[in-house]
């Protein structure tokens, strides 16, 4: 999909959908913090959720007393949703507007997080871009948690459709920049009733001539 329909497709859900009604809604992002907390890092270190959206990781990151929160989407009204619960807590977080294909980095992030985007990818040239971004935007001995839908997971969400990965093969789709360090399962109870597997690998960035 090409980056301005991917653009107008997301930023019509959010201008439509209230953050609580989407499929993926969750009201406690708890693997997430589970495996940012596994990676051993401080308050100080710069955190980066990649297709943010509207979830509250980075209330619960604020919480925690990080930093340097970066939230990116490519649908500046996830972000506003976003910004606007957070009030003037907003200010201490980057707002990143941008489609992560074409993501390059001002300073390199420790921890680089995506719930749910990765498995949008279904051309594998996008997926060569997306771990372009990545190994731009996270240096050797930085953190990389990816989570998609798993191998029992739906085939499309939101109108799209999508890959269902194991750790391993999320892990191989990242190339040979990162070395799987754990995983998670998780069954997810969509707001509609549905459950939706979804697979969390914890990576670490590696040199892999090093
Ligand atoms: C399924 S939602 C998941 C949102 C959030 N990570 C969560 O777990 O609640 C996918 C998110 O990725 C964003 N997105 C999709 N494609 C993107 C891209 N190429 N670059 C940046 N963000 C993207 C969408 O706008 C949407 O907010």
């Amino acid at each position: 999909m090409a980056s301005v329909s991917r653009h107008a497709h997301w930023e019509s859900v959010y201008r439509t959908k209230r953050p609580d009604e989407v499929s993926w809604y969750q009201s406690e992002p708890g693997i997430s913090l589970d495996l940012i907390r596994a990676t051993g890092e401080g308050p100080s270190a710069r955190v980066l959720d990649v297709g943010g959206g509207a979830s509250v990781l980075v209330d619960r990151l604020l919480e925690a007393g990080f930093e340097h929160i970066g939230v990116m989407d490519i649908a500046p009204a996830a972000l506003s949703a976003s910004r606007d619960r957070l009030g003037p807590r907003s200010d201490a977080v980057e707002w990143v507007e941008a489609d992560v294909l074409e993501y390059r980095a001002n300073e390199p992030w420790d921890i680089w997080h995506d719930r749910a985007v990765f498995h949008f990818l279904v051309d594998p040239e996008d997926r060569a871009r997306y771990r372009a971004s990545l190994y731009e935007a996270v240096a050797p001995g930085g953190h990389v948690i990816v989570a998609t839908f798993g191998p029992e997971g739906p085939t499309r969400c939101s109108g799209l459709d999508t890959l269902r990965c194991s750790a391993d093969e999320i892990a191989a789709a990242l190339g040979d920049g990162v070395t799987l360090v754990e995983s998670r399962t998780e069954v997810h109870r969509t707001p509609s009733g549905a459950d939706q597997q979804f697979v969390y690998a914890r990576l670490l960035r590696v040199d892999p001539t090093g």
